[in-house]
């Protein structure tokens, strides 16, 4: 049986708002991916060059530690993963959660939110922790995105 999962990553709650809208339009089951460490305002501050998000956007080898794990991960083959564009990719804790489960022929599909930047090269930065899956092109998502947009967008993925 091939079920759906939508994880995601949200700082503020923009991204948790579109990932539950997205979950409900496909009946998929919902995962929040919980850093060990939350991110507090003071992290956040892109304006600060020394503030975590800075300094772990800036090192991409960097995996912030994720509390929390998908229980049986083995029984999804589709799974839609959602994060803020940090720095006009994805907030390194994506890598992290990739990496934590084997993708091999899972179909990856990414989503975002974001101030107003694109996918851009995201994907070039995601591929490199789930080189055995199936990685589709994302789409970035107004916080206001509707479900019928979501709807029309998973029909064609
Ligand atoms: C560290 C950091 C870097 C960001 N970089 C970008 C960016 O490159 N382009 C953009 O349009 N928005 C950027 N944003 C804005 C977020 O993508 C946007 O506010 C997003 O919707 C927040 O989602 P969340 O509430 O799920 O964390 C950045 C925000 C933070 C905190």
């Amino acid at each position: 049986m091939s079920k759906t999962l939508v994880a995601y990553f949200s700082a503020s709650g923009v991204t948790a708002g579109v990932a539950k809208k997205l979950a409900n339009v496909l009946g998929a089951d919902v995962h929040e991916i919980v850093p060990q460490e939350k991110y507090t305002d003071a992290d956040l501050d892109w304006t600060n060059k020394k503030s975590r998000s800075s300094i772990e956007m800036n090192d991409k080898a960097f995996r912030p530690a994720i509390a929390n794990k998908v229980e049986n991960m083995e029984q999804y083959d589709k799974i839609y993963i959602g994060f803020p564009i940090w720095w006009y990719t994805a907030p390194t804790i994506i890598n992290t959660f990739l990496e934590q489960y084997n993708m091999d022929e899972k179909t990856v599909v990414p989503f975002a939110t974001s101030g107003s930047s694109q996918m851009g090269k995201t994907n070039d930065d995601l591929r490199k922790s789930c080189t055995g899956a199936i990685l589709k092109e994302g789409k970035r998502f107004d916080a206001g995105v509707s479900k019928s947009e979501l709807k029309c967008w998973t029909d064609n993925v």
